[in-house]
Protein backbone atom coordinates (compact mmCIF):
# COMPACT_ATOMS: atom_id res chain seq x y z
CA UNK A 1 0.00 0.00 0.00
CA UNK A 2 2.75 2.40 1.19
CA UNK A 3 0.70 5.16 1.51
CA UNK A 4 2.60 8.86 1.53
CA UNK A 5 1.10 10.60 4.92
CA UNK A 6 0.96 14.80 5.57
CA UNK A 7 0.82 14.84 9.40
CA UNK A 8 0.03 18.55 10.54
CA UNK A 9 0.60 18.70 14.33
CA UNK A 10 2.71 15.98 14.61
CA UNK A 11 4.66 16.89 17.03
CA UNK A 12 1.82 17.56 19.64
CA UNK A 13 -0.02 15.13 21.60
CA UNK A 14 -2.08 13.12 19.56
CA UNK A 15 -0.48 13.82 16.10
CA UNK A 16 2.88 12.53 17.66
CA UNK A 17 0.89 8.98 18.72
CA UNK A 18 -0.16 8.50 15.35
CA UNK A 19 2.92 9.04 14.03
CA UNK A 20 4.44 6.43 16.31
CA UNK A 21 1.56 3.64 15.12
CA UNK A 22 1.87 4.52 11.67
CA UNK A 23 5.44 3.99 11.63
CA UNK A 24 5.01 0.76 13.55
CA UNK A 25 2.25 -0.44 11.51
CA UNK A 26 2.55 -3.30 8.93
CA UNK A 27 1.33 -0.65 6.25
CA UNK A 28 4.22 0.43 5.62
CA UNK A 29 3.41 4.11 5.72
CA UNK A 30 6.03 6.94 4.69
CA UNK A 31 4.82 10.10 7.22
CA UNK A 32 5.85 13.72 6.60
CA UNK A 33 5.25 15.89 9.84
CA UNK A 34 4.59 19.33 9.57
CA UNK A 35 4.59 21.26 12.54
CA UNK A 36 5.65 24.69 13.88
CA UNK A 37 6.88 23.82 17.11
CA UNK A 38 4.77 25.96 19.22
CA UNK A 39 5.08 25.71 23.29
CA UNK A 40 3.22 22.56 22.52
CA UNK A 41 5.24 21.30 19.94
CA UNK A 42 7.90 18.98 20.93
CA UNK A 43 10.55 16.85 19.30
CA UNK A 44 11.30 14.80 22.10
CA UNK A 45 8.06 13.76 21.13
CA UNK A 46 9.09 12.12 18.11
CA UNK A 47 12.43 11.18 19.59
CA UNK A 48 13.74 7.61 17.99
CA UNK A 49 12.58 8.57 14.48
CA UNK A 50 15.42 10.78 13.08
CA UNK A 51 16.83 8.18 11.45
CA UNK A 52 13.69 6.44 10.53
CA UNK A 53 13.80 5.76 6.11
CA UNK A 54 10.09 6.61 5.73
CA UNK A 55 9.89 9.83 8.28
CA UNK A 56 10.58 13.48 7.28
CA UNK A 57 10.00 16.01 9.94
CA UNK A 58 9.57 20.10 8.22
CA UNK A 59 9.27 22.55 11.31
CA UNK A 60 6.94 25.42 9.52
CA UNK A 61 3.44 26.87 10.17
CA UNK A 62 0.38 25.39 8.11
CA UNK A 63 -0.71 28.95 7.25
CA UNK A 64 2.60 29.67 4.96
CA UNK A 65 0.52 28.42 1.79
CA UNK A 66 3.77 28.40 -0.38
CA UNK A 67 5.10 25.68 2.10
CA UNK A 68 2.44 23.90 2.31
CA UNK A 69 2.27 23.94 -1.75
CA UNK A 70 5.55 22.29 -1.58
CA UNK A 71 5.71 19.79 0.74
CA UNK A 72 2.63 18.06 -0.83
CA UNK A 73 4.21 18.94 -4.57
CA UNK A 74 6.34 16.16 -3.34
CA UNK A 75 4.03 13.53 -3.24
CA UNK A 76 1.20 13.28 -0.28
CA UNK A 77 -1.42 10.92 -0.56
CA UNK A 78 -3.28 11.78 2.19
CA UNK A 79 -3.57 14.62 4.69
CA UNK A 80 -4.21 14.28 8.38
CA UNK A 81 -4.72 18.37 10.06
CA UNK A 82 -3.67 17.94 13.61
CA UNK A 83 -1.81 21.08 13.92
CA UNK A 84 -3.98 23.12 16.12
CA UNK A 85 -4.03 25.70 19.44
CA UNK A 86 -6.17 23.09 21.72
CA UNK A 87 -6.69 24.80 25.22
CA UNK A 88 -9.39 25.80 26.20
CA UNK A 89 -7.97 27.86 28.67
CA UNK A 90 -5.20 29.39 26.72
CA UNK A 91 -8.43 30.20 23.93
CA UNK A 92 -9.76 32.47 27.04
CA UNK A 93 -7.02 34.71 27.47
CA UNK A 94 -5.50 34.96 24.20
CA UNK A 95 -8.48 34.01 21.18
CA UNK A 96 -6.37 35.05 17.89
CA UNK A 97 -3.93 32.70 17.50
CA UNK A 98 -6.73 30.35 17.60
CA UNK A 99 -8.62 31.71 14.75
CA UNK A 100 -5.51 32.22 12.77
CA UNK A 101 -4.17 28.58 13.29
CA UNK A 102 -7.26 26.87 13.43
CA UNK A 103 -9.15 28.44 10.71
CA UNK A 104 -6.96 30.22 8.52
CA UNK A 105 -4.45 27.23 8.59
CA UNK A 106 -6.86 24.85 7.88
CA UNK A 107 -7.81 26.80 5.18
CA UNK A 108 -4.38 27.06 3.82
CA UNK A 109 -3.77 23.05 3.76
CA UNK A 110 -7.31 22.64 2.39
CA UNK A 111 -6.74 24.78 -0.17
CA UNK A 112 -3.08 22.73 -0.79
CA UNK A 113 -5.39 19.83 -0.97
CA UNK A 114 -7.61 20.73 -3.43
CA UNK A 115 -4.93 21.81 -6.05
CA UNK A 116 -2.15 18.81 -5.22
CA UNK A 117 -5.53 16.44 -5.89
CA UNK A 118 -5.05 14.18 -2.41
CA UNK A 119 -6.88 11.10 -2.41
CA UNK A 120 -7.92 11.91 0.84
CA UNK A 121 -8.26 15.11 3.84
CA UNK A 122 -8.93 14.06 7.41
CA UNK A 123 -9.71 17.12 9.65
CA UNK A 124 -9.10 15.50 12.99
CA UNK A 125 -11.63 17.80 15.44
CA UNK A 126 -13.47 17.77 18.75
CA UNK A 127 -16.54 16.86 20.22
CA UNK A 128 -16.23 20.54 21.80
CA UNK A 129 -17.86 21.90 18.67
CA UNK A 130 -20.93 20.52 20.08
CA UNK A 131 -21.38 22.71 22.96
CA UNK A 132 -22.52 21.36 26.40
CA UNK A 133 -24.93 18.98 27.79
CA UNK A 134 -27.42 18.55 30.47
CA UNK A 135 -27.25 15.52 32.88
CA UNK A 136 -28.79 13.05 29.89
CA UNK A 137 -28.10 12.07 26.10
CA UNK A 138 -25.05 12.56 24.31
CA UNK A 139 -23.91 14.17 21.20
CA UNK A 140 -24.23 12.37 17.54
CA UNK A 141 -23.23 13.56 14.04
CA UNK A 142 -26.85 15.76 13.81
CA UNK A 143 -26.34 17.29 17.09
CA UNK A 144 -26.57 20.92 16.25
CA UNK A 145 -22.90 22.84 16.48
CA UNK A 146 -23.09 25.38 19.60
CA UNK A 147 -19.69 25.70 20.21
CA UNK A 148 -18.97 28.02 23.91
CA UNK A 149 -14.79 29.00 24.23
CA UNK A 150 -13.22 30.98 21.61
CA UNK A 151 -11.27 27.20 20.86
CA UNK A 152 -14.31 25.04 20.10
CA UNK A 153 -15.97 28.18 17.88
CA UNK A 154 -12.42 28.15 15.98
CA UNK A 155 -12.39 24.00 15.29
CA UNK A 156 -16.62 24.86 14.96
CA UNK A 157 -15.23 27.38 12.16
CA UNK A 158 -12.84 24.76 10.66
CA UNK A 159 -15.10 21.96 10.36
CA UNK A 160 -17.23 23.87 8.11
CA UNK A 161 -14.73 25.53 6.03
CA UNK A 162 -13.95 21.77 5.70
CA UNK A 163 -17.38 20.66 4.78
CA UNK A 164 -18.10 23.84 2.10
CA UNK A 165 -14.40 22.37 0.52
CA UNK A 166 -16.24 18.87 0.19
CA UNK A 167 -19.37 20.12 -1.02
CA UNK A 168 -17.62 22.85 -3.70
CA UNK A 169 -14.77 21.31 -4.78
CA UNK A 170 -15.39 17.81 -4.00
CA UNK A 171 -12.54 17.46 -2.27
CA UNK A 172 -12.36 13.90 -0.30
CA UNK A 173 -12.57 14.74 3.31
CA UNK A 174 -13.97 13.53 6.00
CA UNK A 175 -14.25 15.28 9.65
CA UNK A 176 -13.70 13.08 12.61
CA UNK A 177 -15.06 14.52 16.54
CA UNK A 178 -13.28 13.35 19.69
CA UNK A 179 -13.83 13.04 22.76
CA UNK A 180 -11.21 13.71 25.39
CA UNK A 181 -7.76 12.71 25.17
CA UNK A 182 -5.59 11.16 27.67
CA UNK A 183 -2.20 9.16 27.49
CA UNK A 184 1.57 9.68 26.86
CA UNK A 185 2.86 12.93 25.64
CA UNK A 186 0.22 15.18 26.60
CA UNK A 187 1.17 18.62 27.66
CA UNK A 188 0.95 19.35 31.68
CA UNK A 189 -1.78 22.10 30.69
CA UNK A 190 -4.61 19.73 30.04
CA UNK A 191 -6.30 17.92 33.16
CA UNK A 192 -4.88 15.02 33.88
CA UNK A 193 -0.64 15.26 32.88
CA UNK A 194 -1.39 18.58 35.09
CA UNK A 195 -2.64 16.49 37.77
CA UNK A 196 -0.34 14.01 38.06
CA UNK A 197 2.69 16.13 37.71
CA UNK A 198 1.79 18.10 40.43
CA UNK A 199 0.68 15.50 42.91
CA UNK A 200 4.18 14.03 41.62
CA UNK A 201 5.39 17.27 42.72
CA UNK A 202 3.14 17.68 45.72
CA UNK A 203 1.40 20.41 44.71
CA UNK A 204 -2.30 21.82 45.05
CA UNK A 205 -4.65 20.28 42.29
CA UNK A 206 -6.60 23.18 40.76
CA UNK A 207 -10.03 21.91 40.38
CA UNK A 208 -12.35 24.41 39.11
CA UNK A 209 -15.79 25.15 40.00
CA UNK A 210 -17.31 22.54 42.37
CA UNK A 211 -15.52 19.57 40.18
CA UNK A 212 -18.75 18.27 38.74
CA UNK A 213 -17.93 18.74 35.48
CA UNK A 214 -17.70 15.94 33.39
CA UNK A 215 -15.76 14.56 30.71
CA UNK A 216 -16.03 11.52 28.08
CA UNK A 217 -12.35 10.24 28.08
CA UNK A 218 -10.82 8.15 25.68
CA UNK A 219 -6.92 6.85 25.43
CA UNK A 220 -5.05 8.23 22.47
CA UNK A 221 -4.17 4.92 21.09
CA UNK A 222 -8.13 4.47 20.72
CA UNK A 223 -8.56 7.30 18.70
CA UNK A 224 -5.24 6.80 17.16
CA UNK A 225 -6.44 3.66 15.90
CA UNK A 226 -10.02 5.32 14.67
CA UNK A 227 -8.37 7.68 12.88
CA UNK A 228 -6.55 4.81 10.67
CA UNK A 229 -9.73 2.81 10.21
CA UNK A 230 -11.41 6.29 9.56
CA UNK A 231 -8.76 6.88 6.76
CA UNK A 232 -9.07 4.25 4.76
CA UNK A 233 -13.02 3.02 5.16
CA UNK A 234 -14.75 6.29 6.00
CA UNK A 235 -16.97 8.04 3.72
CA UNK A 236 -15.85 10.93 2.10
CA UNK A 237 -17.82 14.07 3.14
CA UNK A 238 -18.98 12.38 6.41
CA UNK A 239 -18.44 13.34 9.70
CA UNK A 240 -17.57 10.37 12.65
CA UNK A 241 -18.25 10.77 16.25
CA UNK A 242 -14.99 9.06 18.32
CA UNK A 243 -15.19 8.00 22.41
CA UNK A 244 -15.23 5.71 24.58
CA UNK A 245 -18.66 5.88 26.02
CA UNK A 246 -16.39 6.70 29.32
CA UNK A 247 -17.59 9.84 31.38
CA UNK A 248 -16.73 10.94 34.43
CA UNK A 249 -16.42 14.33 36.89
CA UNK A 250 -13.07 15.80 37.19
CA UNK A 251 -13.78 15.42 40.92
CA UNK A 252 -13.39 11.18 40.15
CA UNK A 253 -10.46 11.78 38.00
CA UNK A 254 -8.91 13.50 40.43
CA UNK A 255 -9.40 11.21 43.25
CA UNK A 256 -8.49 8.08 41.33
CA UNK A 257 -5.09 9.84 40.26
CA UNK A 258 -4.46 11.14 43.56
CA UNK A 259 -4.75 7.06 44.77
CA UNK A 260 -2.87 5.76 42.52
CA UNK A 261 -0.18 7.78 43.20
CA UNK A 262 -1.16 6.55 46.69
CA UNK A 263 -0.85 9.79 47.83
CA UNK A 264 -3.86 12.40 50.18
CA UNK A 265 -6.51 13.90 48.57
CA UNK A 266 -5.71 16.83 50.86
CA UNK A 267 -3.50 18.72 47.56
CA UNK A 268 -6.63 18.74 45.63
CA UNK A 269 -7.95 22.49 46.10
CA UNK A 270 -11.07 24.10 44.69
CA UNK A 271 -10.13 27.48 42.05
CA UNK A 272 -12.50 29.57 40.13
CA UNK A 273 -14.64 28.69 37.57
CA UNK A 274 -13.53 28.73 33.85
CA UNK A 275 -15.37 31.29 32.46
CA UNK A 276 -18.27 29.59 29.60
CA UNK A 277 -17.41 26.14 31.52
CA UNK A 278 -18.85 23.71 29.62
CA UNK A 279 -20.72 21.10 31.78
CA UNK A 280 -20.99 18.13 30.03
CA UNK A 281 -20.01 16.34 27.22
CA UNK A 282 -20.63 12.70 26.15
CA UNK A 283 -19.87 11.04 22.50
CA UNK A 284 -22.42 8.49 20.67
CA UNK A 285 -19.78 6.88 18.80
CA UNK A 286 -22.86 4.20 17.38
CA UNK A 287 -21.92 5.40 13.92
CA UNK A 288 -18.00 4.58 13.73
CA UNK A 289 -18.94 1.08 15.75
CA UNK A 290 -21.79 0.31 13.56
CA UNK A 291 -20.27 1.73 10.11
CA UNK A 292 -16.73 0.88 10.60
CA UNK A 293 -16.57 -2.03 13.22
CA UNK A 294 -14.36 0.04 15.40
CA UNK A 295 -14.72 -0.04 18.95
CA UNK A 296 -12.77 1.59 21.68
CA UNK A 297 -10.45 -1.26 23.52
CA UNK A 298 -8.71 0.41 26.65
CA UNK A 299 -10.77 0.57 29.72
CA UNK A 300 -10.39 3.66 31.42
CA UNK A 301 -8.96 2.27 34.90
CA UNK A 302 -5.95 0.60 32.77
CA UNK A 303 -5.37 3.66 30.23
CA UNK A 304 -4.78 5.52 33.44
CA UNK A 305 -2.98 3.65 35.51
CA UNK A 306 -0.49 3.12 32.46
CA UNK A 307 -0.98 6.90 31.89
CA UNK A 308 0.14 7.91 35.64
CA UNK A 309 2.87 4.99 35.43
CA UNK A 310 4.55 6.81 31.99
CA UNK A 311 4.65 9.90 33.48
CA UNK A 312 6.70 8.89 36.82
CA UNK A 313 9.14 7.09 34.11
CA UNK A 314 9.64 10.38 32.30
CA UNK A 315 10.50 12.81 34.41
CA UNK A 316 13.02 14.07 32.46
CA UNK A 317 10.48 14.89 29.41
CA UNK A 318 8.18 16.86 32.20
CA UNK A 319 11.15 18.69 33.33
CA UNK A 320 12.30 19.86 30.14
CA UNK A 321 8.20 20.84 28.86
CA UNK A 322 7.68 22.25 32.11
CA UNK A 323 10.78 24.83 32.11
CA UNK A 324 10.86 28.20 30.51
CA UNK A 325 7.01 29.29 29.14
CA UNK A 326 5.09 27.22 30.78
CA UNK A 327 5.83 28.59 34.56
CA UNK A 328 4.86 31.65 32.68
CA UNK A 329 1.33 30.27 31.57
CA UNK A 330 0.82 28.75 35.06
CA UNK A 331 1.67 31.74 36.82
CA UNK A 332 -0.86 33.58 34.82
CA UNK A 333 -3.50 30.79 35.19
CA UNK A 334 -3.75 29.95 38.77
CA UNK A 335 -2.30 32.63 41.04
CA UNK A 336 -4.21 33.78 43.17
CA UNK A 337 -7.28 32.09 41.88
CA UNK A 338 -7.76 30.18 44.91
CA UNK A 339 -11.67 30.41 46.19
CA UNK A 340 -11.93 31.87 49.30
CA UNK A 341 -14.11 29.35 51.93
CA UNK A 342 -17.25 31.87 51.86
CA UNK A 343 -17.43 31.96 47.86
CA UNK A 344 -17.18 28.38 48.41
CA UNK A 345 -20.45 28.09 50.22
P1 LIG B 1 -1.39 19.76 21.01
O1 LIG B 1 -1.59 21.17 21.46
O2 LIG B 1 -0.71 18.80 21.91
O3 LIG B 1 -0.56 19.76 19.64
C1 LIG B 1 -0.81 20.69 18.62
C2 LIG B 1 0.39 20.65 17.67
O4 LIG B 1 0.15 21.57 16.58
C3 LIG B 1 1.71 21.09 18.31
O5 LIG B 1 2.74 20.20 17.95
C4 LIG B 1 1.95 22.48 17.74
O6 LIG B 1 3.34 22.81 17.61
C5 LIG B 1 1.30 22.35 16.36
N1 LIG B 1 0.89 23.65 15.81
C6 LIG B 1 0.21 24.64 16.44
N2 LIG B 1 0.05 25.68 15.60
C7 LIG B 1 0.61 25.33 14.43
C8 LIG B 1 0.75 25.98 13.18
N3 LIG B 1 0.26 27.21 12.97
N4 LIG B 1 1.37 25.32 12.18
C9 LIG B 1 1.90 24.07 12.37
N5 LIG B 1 1.80 23.43 13.54
C10 LIG B 1 1.16 24.04 14.56
O7 LIG B 1 -2.84 19.26 20.59
P2 LIG B 1 -3.46 17.78 20.66
O8 LIG B 1 -4.11 17.59 21.97
O9 LIG B 1 -2.46 16.81 20.17
O10 LIG B 1 -4.63 17.94 19.59
C11 LIG B 1 -4.40 17.63 18.22
C12 LIG B 1 -5.68 17.86 17.44
O11 LIG B 1 -6.71 17.05 17.97
C13 LIG B 1 -6.19 19.31 17.53
O12 LIG B 1 -6.68 19.67 16.26
C14 LIG B 1 -7.32 19.24 18.55
O13 LIG B 1 -8.30 20.22 18.30
C15 LIG B 1 -7.85 17.84 18.32
N6 LIG B 1 -8.47 17.19 19.47
C16 LIG B 1 -7.83 17.13 20.67
C17 LIG B 1 -8.43 16.47 21.74
C18 LIG B 1 -7.73 16.34 23.08
O14 LIG B 1 -8.34 15.84 24.03
N7 LIG B 1 -6.48 16.73 23.21
C19 LIG B 1 -9.69 15.88 21.58
C20 LIG B 1 -10.32 15.95 20.33
C21 LIG B 1 -9.69 16.61 19.30
P1 LIG C 1 -9.05 20.27 29.85
O1 LIG C 1 -8.06 19.17 30.04
O2 LIG C 1 -8.56 21.67 29.72
O3 LIG C 1 -9.94 19.85 28.61
P2 LIG C 1 -11.31 20.54 28.02
O4 LIG C 1 -11.61 21.77 28.76
O5 LIG C 1 -10.92 20.82 26.61
O6 LIG C 1 -12.35 19.50 28.17
O7 LIG C 1 -10.09 20.24 31.07
C1 LIG C 1 -10.83 19.08 31.35
C2 LIG C 1 -11.78 19.41 32.50
O8 LIG C 1 -11.01 19.68 33.67
C3 LIG C 1 -12.61 20.66 32.27
O9 LIG C 1 -13.90 20.46 32.86
C4 LIG C 1 -11.87 21.75 33.00
C5 LIG C 1 -11.27 21.00 34.17
N1 LIG C 1 -9.97 21.52 34.70
C6 LIG C 1 -9.82 21.75 36.07
O10 LIG C 1 -10.76 21.55 36.86
N2 LIG C 1 -8.61 22.19 36.52
C7 LIG C 1 -7.56 22.43 35.68
O11 LIG C 1 -6.48 22.88 36.17
C8 LIG C 1 -7.72 22.18 34.29
C9 LIG C 1 -6.59 22.42 33.33
C10 LIG C 1 -8.94 21.71 33.83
Amino acid sequence: MNLRLLVTGGAGFIGSNFVHAMLTSSAGYSVTVLDKLTYAGNLDNLAGLENHPRFVFQQGDICDSELVGRILGRGIDAVLNFAAESHVDRSILDPTEFARTNVLGTLSVLEASRRHKVARYLQVSTDEVYGSLGPSGSFTEDSPLQPNSPYAASKAAADLIVRSYHQTYGLPALITRCSNNYGPYQFPEKLIPLLVTNTLEGRALPIYGDGLNVRDWIHVQDHCEALERILHQGREGEVYNVGARSEATNLKIVRSIVSILGKDEGLITFVKDRPGHDRRYAIDPSKLENELGWKARIPFEEGIRQTVDWYCRNSAWVARVRSGEYQRYYSRMYDNRQRTLSELK
